[in-house]
């Protein structure tokens, strides 16, 4: 018999490979994972480069309650902006259908001025292009159901923010524009408290933004903006006239748009662009804003909840110029039909070009409480009226607007008193929202209110 075999070499080669296999297999592993690891880095650092390029962020500030909509996909069937099909809707609204009819870039189109103010020109022939960022200040699909309305009227209405000078440079390369109505802004008095920073995003640098690409269009368009009868402030002269003091604002929104007036009176002086200011008076009518005292107590009254109603601190009653919208576009058209050219180009002025500010109010201020009344019998309902002291919250007691330059200028006259006006908004708002209860049949109303009483 012979010797066993000697296994001990085998077994120690065996135990020598797989030791080597181990140390490959983790050097292998360790390869991999830094190959992985590089590879996530470097995608990542496209990706982080990619949306640094193509989303810049257009504002810094979290606390923004609004956000903005990137204008790159069109809510309609346009592509991408810039793009073939985007052009040729963008000038295919621009474009005038009457013999000199203007070429109009409306901002804020989707609101409730800009919305009436694009139609109305719309419909005497002129081109119209709107500009809106669709921001959730108060229901965007109110805006949305207001661009839809516009659509139906070929007005496009480009999604985009007025900060973003890339997209109005490319509006103003597709369309020669002769006018801009400048009607985007951060509106409302007592949102400022909360959300300072979106006054200043759009009221001063957005309206500085526009200005910079209008100076430097060519041609240079006439600019009609809106300013607000709140720059008037703690202003104790009545009726406010155009020359009385408009340096002491009581809210930060006021101070915003004085600025806009003093940003206008820089670049009518040294770009020559023609700008007229208009000074709006609590504007009201269907298709309005939610978050003014008309709209809301319409919706609180027939919901049955209690009202908060206003008094001063020495206990009068606190009252508005409220103005209706058809009034105001007719004054917004006025304007428009009366501004002059500007004089620059290329961005140097060649001459002086006009700079005028108005006053568009109804000239008749009402109580709160008589709106208030008003509304109740609209609505055939009760209000549950809550009666407080005004709040330091930048509302102002009393606004009456002197309307005398406006009407020697451009023949503005209002022609709408308040109920008449509120009646037009109560049947609106009750068709909008599908309410039909309570409520005063049109006939009956018609009736109590004959149409078209003057202010
Ligand atoms: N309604 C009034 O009683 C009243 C009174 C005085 C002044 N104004 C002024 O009149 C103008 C129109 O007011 P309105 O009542 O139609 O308000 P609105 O809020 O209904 O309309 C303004 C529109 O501008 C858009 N917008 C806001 N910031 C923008 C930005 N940075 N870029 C692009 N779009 C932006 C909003 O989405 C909105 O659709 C505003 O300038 C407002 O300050 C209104």
């Amino acid at each position: 018999m012979g010797s066993p075999p000697d296994t001990s070499k085998t077994i120690k080669m065996e135990r020598y490979n797989s030791y080597v296999r181990r140390i490959n297999s983790t050097k292998l592993l360790n390869a991999s994972s830094k190959l992985l690891f590089r590879a996530t880095l470097l995608i990542a650092l496209v990706l982080i480069l990619f949306f640094t390029l193509n989303y810049p962020p257009l504002f810094s500030d979290s606390s923004h309650h609004a956000p903005i909509h990137r204008h790159s996909f069109l809510s309609t069937t346009a592509d991408f902006f810039g793009g073939a099909s985007w052009e040729k809707q963008v000038r295919h609204s621009a474009t005038p259908r009457r013999p000199n009819g203007f070429s109009v870039l409306v901002t804020g189109a989707a609101g409730f001025v800009g919305s009436h103010c694009s139609l109305a020109l719309k419909k005497r022939g002129d081109g119209v292009l709107g500009l809106d960022n669709f921001n959730s200040y108060y229901d965007p699909s109110l805006k949305r159901d207001r661009q839809g309305l516009l659509a139906k009227h070929q007005i496009f209405i480009v999604e985009g923010d007025l900060n973003d000078a890339a997209l109005l440079r490319k509006i103003f390369d597709v369309v020669p524009f002769t006018h801009v109505l400048h009607l985007a802004a951060q509106a409302g008095v007592r949102y400022a408290m909360q959300n300072p920073q979106s006054y200043v995003r759009s009221n001063i640098a957005g309206f500085v933004n526009l200005l910079e690409v209008c100076k430097s269009a060519n041609p240079q368009p006439a600019i009609v903006w809106a300013s607000s009868s709140s720059v008037y402030g703690l202003n104790r002269e009545n009726p406010f006239s155009e020359s009385h003091r408009t340096d002491q604002p009581a809210s930060l929104y006021a101070a915003t748009k004085k600025a806009g007036e003093e940003i206008a009176h820089t670049y009518n002086h040294i770009y020559g662009l023609s700008l007229t200011g208009l000074r709006f008076f609590t504007v009201y009518g269907p298709w309005g804003r939610p978050d003014m005292a008309y709209f809301f107590f319409t919706k609180d009254i027939l919901q049955g909840k209690k009202i908060d109603i206003y008094q001063t601190q020495d206990e009068k009653e606190v009252a508005r110029d409220f103005t209706y919208i058809d009034d105001v576009v007719k004054g917004c058209v006025g304007a428009l039909d009366t501004a002059g050219k500007s004089t620059g180009s290329g961005g140097k002025k060649k001459g002086p070009a006009p700079l005028r500010v108005y006053n568009l109010g109804n000239t008749s201020p009402v109580p709160v409480g008589k709106l208030v009344s008003i509304l109740e019998g609209l609505l055939n309902t009760k209000a549950k009226k809550h009666v407080i002291k005004m709040p330091s919250n930048g509302d102002v007691p009393y606004t009456h607007a002197n309307v005398t330059l406006a009407h020697k200028d451009f023949g503005y006259k209002p022609t709408t008193d308040l109920s008449t006006g509120l009646r037009k908004f109560v049947k609106w708002y009750v068709s909008y929202y599908g309410i039909h209860s309570r409520v005063k049949k049109e006939s009956e109303v018609n009736s109590e209110h004959p149409k078209g009483s003057a202010a």
